[in-house]
């Protein structure tokens, strides 16, 4: 379901927006840009591929690397922008990756157009498999 979109997701995508045009693509020319919100603090990330295609490293997960490195673990928001037509999507690997830092945070998209889409990390991957599962008793071990 679309939400209202606020003030602070217009900011970070802004932030996303501003950071598109350092995309490292060769390969695809398909450049994203993406923010983070984690403490107060916005930490930005892009696309940055490789001659071995398989590790090309996403924009959402460049960003989420920079927010973990400065000591943020706990994230408000990410604002995605991508050179598609439509809002662009995070990839099923960065929903998985970001879905570690908060399973329900905000997620801003946007396109070559103007359209903005807001959704829940947790709308766009259900049932994530997350640290709870590692720390309950998986009933294999013998009494
Ligand atoms: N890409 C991202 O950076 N984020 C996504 O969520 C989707 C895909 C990049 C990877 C590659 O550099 C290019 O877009 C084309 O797949």
């Amino acid at each position: 379901m679309p939400k209202h979109i606020t003030e602070g997701d217009l900011a970070l995508l802004a932030f996303a927006r501003e950071i598109q045009q350092r995309a490292y693509v060769p390969y695809s020319n398909f450049r994203v840009g993406a923010a983070i919100y984690a403490g107060g603090e916005i930490f930005q990330g892009v696309n940055v591929e490789n001659a071995a295609y398989g590790s090309t490293i996403c924009a959402e997960r460049s960003a989420a690397l920079a927010a973990v490195t400065a000591g943020h673990t706990d994230f408000d928001a990410v604002a995605v922008i991508g050179d598609s037509d439509a809002p662009c999507v995070p990839c099923g690997a960065c929903r998985q990756f970001l879905a570690e830092f908060n399973p329900s945070m905000r997620v801003i998209m946007s396109g070559k157009t103007d359209a903005v889409d807001v959704m829940r990390l947790d709308e766009l991957l259900p049932e994530a498999f997350v640290r709870g599962y590692l720390d309950q008793d998986n009933g294999d071990d013998e009494e």
